[in-house]
């Protein structure tokens, strides 16, 4: 049982599956036969305290789930057998437990008797196997999932989504989700032939500070800020197994420097840099559009940010944007996050290197990155 294989599905935000698959082969050496990339998804097969153990360290994706059976099922009846079978007491240690259910193409579709027939399976083993007396804050969530008349089980072993790392406590308007923010510093990492520790990381309108933060953890464990569902697994004691965050040779950029225009924002990101213990990361208050200051002790930098754009900012026009980061800073790269319908054109000593497209909420955007052309 110890050297079982488990099935381990990571959720992952969409456009960002290559980054993902890529932060994944840092971290774990696994065949590559045991990883299945699809839309919005990574399928790996891996024994159960390494599959884990990626909710400690992973930064790209938002949840993992363990896949605990699949079979064909077009009745209620079969599927109320299949599951009073499952031993849930494994992964479950409360009485009551979140069903996440959903259905496609399945002659099974029907959300609440669904509901109903797990929830009754669920009740029938805890008579019994009575839920421990302990419970974890953390939530405790099987998904059911139907599509072509294949249901497919699984447990959550991550809690709270995985993009909440558990130091921010303090927000700003319109924030970029961590793991968006952690993609597109992997992106640019991966894109450009250069070492991120010869660089000073710039954002020049930081917000609540998420891509200084990011980058800084960025091959640090998660673990120290919060906790996950799968610590309470049982089976873990069962199988006398261990979690630990696995490691990895990889160093993140030299410094980091963050400025806004507002108050607010500057006081928010002090104090999230504050909780995560950023000692190396350096906030101040500078309008981007003002007269360029002297930023000599910056270089050589990389600038990566995401400019305020629909409503509740007022944007500030991209190719503006785009001479003002030059002037200011001069990086050696340009990262910036737009809404996909904007055009952007560089300044002259700046090209286009490549783009990403994903989704920020509901709107599509694209990350473009350019690099000056006397440095590449
Ligand atoms: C979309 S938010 C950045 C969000 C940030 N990435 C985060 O995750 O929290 C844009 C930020 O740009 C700042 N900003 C807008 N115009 C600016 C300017 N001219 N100079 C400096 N900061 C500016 C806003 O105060 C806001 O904090």
């Amino acid at each position: 049982m110890k050297d079982q294989v488990y099935e381990f599905y990571l959720v992952i935000p969409l456009g960002l599956e290559g980054v993902a698959l890529s932060e994944l082969q840092s971290w774990v050496q696994l065949d590559s036969k045991a990883i299945t990339r699809s839309k919005g998804g990574i399928s790996l097969l891996a024994p159960l305290e390494v599959g884990l153990s990626l909710n400690l360290v992973l930064k790209v994706p938002t949840r993992i789930l363990l896949r605990l059976k699949k079979f064909k099922c077009t009745d209620f009846e079969k599927l109320y057998q299949k599951l009073k079978k499952i031993p849930w007491g494994d992964y479950a240690t409360k009485g009551e437990v979140q069903w996440k259910i959903s259905s496609k193409t399945s002659r099974l579709f029907h959300k609440r008797r669904l509901l109903e027939v797990c929830n009754k399976a669920y009740t029938k083993y805890r008579i019994g196997q009575p839920p421990r007396t302990t419970q974890g804050s953390e939530p405790q969530a099987f998904h059911v999932q139907f599509y072509d008349d294949i249901c497919t089980l699984s447990v959550d072993t991550s809690g709270e989504h995985l993009f909440k790392r558990g130091y921010k406590t303090f927000s700003t308007k319109a924030p970029l989700r961590e793991n968006l923010a952690a993609g597109l510093l992997l992106f640019s990492i991966n894109e450009l032939p250069l070492s991120p520790s010869d660089l000073t990381l710039i954002d020049p309108l930081v917000g609540s500070g998420t891509f200084l933060t990011e980058a800084a953890g960025l091959y640090k464990p998660t673990n120290a800020f919060r906790t996950f569902s799968f610590m309470h697994f049982r089976l873990l004691e069962k199988l006398q197994l261990k979690v630990l965050p696995p490691t990895v040779n990889k160093t993140t950029f030299k410094n980091f420097f963050g400025f806004d225009n507002s108050e607010e924002a500057i006081k928010a990101c002090t104090e999230n840099i504050k909780n995560f213990g950023g000692s190396d990361i350096q906030i101040s208050h500078r309008d981007l559009l003002s007269p360029p200051s002297d930023t000599q002790g910056l270089a050589p930098s990389i600038v990566i940010t995401n400019p305020p754009y629909g409503e509740r900012l007022s944007k500030i026009p991209s190719n503006l944007l785009m001479t003002s980061i030059a002037e200011q800073y001069h990086p050696q790269a340009i990262g910036l996050l737009l809404p996909s319908n904007t055009q952007v054109k560089p300044p002259s000593e700046y090209k286009k290197k490549s783009e990403l497209k994903i989704k920020n909420g509901s709107i599509d955007v694209t990350f473009h990155l350019f690099v000056e052309k006397s440095s590449f």
